[in-house]
Parts: structure tokens; C-alpha cells; sequence
């Protein structure tokens, strides 16, 4: 399986910023096969940079989009809008669900429109840090992966990625702290078991599990040996090009 590398630029660089940095990105990076590097820009900068990328080396991710096509939703653009720009997309990251509101429901409606737009899913679920006080990891994850992929059949689930993102972890958070390889192997375990009662044993091994979370150069290797994970969702790092590249350069490293 293929190594992701997924760089979420979240609200951050202009879209001359980011074509500068795409510009560097695709200089500094060889060809690397079996690893995905992928740079999720704000919306408005993916049309032009689709126009720059070279997609043998990075592809390109939408961070958010609406499940309809079209009609009377000011301020939205669709899956079918991306169509052909964009070969991923991040859906339901833990700043959609918290500060947008996003539920479950919604959620599941954009992994579909994803798919149906032949753009690439990438589901991310999370607990919060009171969630896992409480002892609720494991419900909040089989309830946010069963709710958000409640619209995709046995014949689609081959066309979705999974990113666990802790909320504790990932840097915005407030004295957010580094998950340990332990706690990710549980939880990946918990995402694959699931999994395999909707899907089947088989389908839960072939689903590539991200993971992210303040991930950084000095932590990617060890976050890349974690069994079951399949690479990598950045954020605060993937807006440094030498950290990025350093944890292109270590997945190389680690996986082959
Ligand atoms: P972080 O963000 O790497 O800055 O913690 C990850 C994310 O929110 O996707």
C-alpha cells in the first residue's frame, strides 16, 4: 500500500503563497513511488495551482466542500466543482464538526458527493480530550466512522481514506500533547476492527488509515511504524517547506 503524506494548509498562504511554495515543493521533491504527497490549499487557490501541479509527484486535496451539486447554497462550492481539480478531499476535520458544526449526517452526504464527484474522501475522526477522560474513545470512533460512511457501499469503501485525529492532539488545540504510538496503535486497531464488521475483514486492511496531530520531523518516523498507519495528516508542519520535505524524506525512509 502507498504511503500518504497529506499537508492541510487550513486557512493560511494567499494564493500566490501557495503557488510559490507548490513551486518549491515540486523542485525539492524527486519522484518518490509508494508515496502520495498531497497539499490540501484554501479552495480558491486549488484551480490555479491544479493548473501548476505536476501530479506525478503531488496531488492536490480540497479541505471542505457541500454535498450538493448545485442550486441555492451561497458561499459553497461542490464535489462537482472540484471534479478533475482536486483528487482528494479532507471531509469532517475536527474544525468542520467543532467550530462549523458539522454532524455525522452531513458528513456522510460529503464523503458520497466525494465519491460520486471522483474525488477521494479523507475522513477524519477524533475524540476530544473529556471524551477520552471518560472512557468514550472507542463509542465516539465506531459512531463517527459508522456515521460518516454510512452512505458508502461495499463497492466504494475501496475509494475512501481514514484519518484519525485525535482533537488533544492536533497543535491548535490548547496545551494540546503528542499522542504516544501506543494510543494511535489502539485506536487504529478499533477503526480496522470496525471496519471489518461493516465491510468485511479483507476491505478493513485495504482502507488506508491516516494519522494526525502535531506531527513534526523529530515524531513522523515513529507515527509511520505505528502498525496499521498508513501516513500522515499535517497541519502546522506542512506550512514549513523543510519540515515537509524532511517528513517526505523520512516516510521514504521508514516505508521502503
Ligand atoms: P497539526 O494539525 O499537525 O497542526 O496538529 C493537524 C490537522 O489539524 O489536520
Amino acid at each position: 500500500m502507498k504511503t500518504y503524506i497529506v499537508g492541510n494548509w487550513k486557512l493560511n498562504f494567499t494564493v500566490g503563497e501557495a503557488s510559490i511554495y507548490l513551486h518549491k515543493l515540486l523542485t525539492a521533491l524527486p519522484n518518490y513511488r509508494n508515496i502520495e504527497v498531497v497539499v490540501a490549499p484554501t479552495a480558491i487557490a486549488l484551480q490555479p495551482l491544479s493548473l501548476q501541479v505536476d501530479r506525478h509527484k503531488i496531488k492536490l486535496s480540497a479541505q471542505n466542500a457541500f454535498y450538493r451539486d448545485y442550486g441555492a447554497f451561497t458561499g459553497e462550492i461542490s464535489f462537482s466543482q472540484l471534479r478533475g481539480i482536486a483528487d482528494y478531499s479532507i471531509i469532517g476535520h475536527s474544525e468542520r464538526r467543532y467550530i462549523f458544526k458539522e454532524d455525522d449526517k452531513m458528513i456522510a452526504k460529503k464523503v458520497e458527493a466525494a465519491i460520486r464527484n471522483k474525488v477521494m474522501p479523507i475522513l477524519c475522526i477524533g475524540e476530544t480530550e473529556s471524551e477520552r477522560a471518560f472512557g468514550e474513545t472507542a463509542d465516539v470512533i465506531r459512531d463517527q466512522l459508522v456515521g460518516g460512511l454510512s452512505e458508502v457501499s461495499d463497492d466504494d469503501i475501496d475509494k475512501v481514506i481514514i484519518a484519525y485525529e485525535p482533537i488533544w492532539a492536533i497543535s491548535s488545540t490548547k496545551s494540546a500533547k503528542l499522542a504516544t504510538p501506543d494510543e494511535i496503535a489502539e485506536v487504529v486497531e478499533l477503526i480496522r476492527k470496525n471496519l471489518a464488521d461493516i465491510y468485511g475483514e479483507k476491505v478493513a486492511e485495504n482502507v488506508p488509515v491516516l494519522f494526525g496531530g502535531s506531527v513534526n520531523p523529530s515524531n513522523a518516523g515513529a507515527y509511520l511504524t505505528v502498525p496499521g498507519v498508513n501516513g500522515l495528516l499535517i497541519g502546522g508542519a506542512s506550512l514549513i517547506l523543510n519540515e515537509f520535505t524532511d517528513i517526505i524524506e523520512t516516510a521514504k525512509r521508514v516505508r521502503s
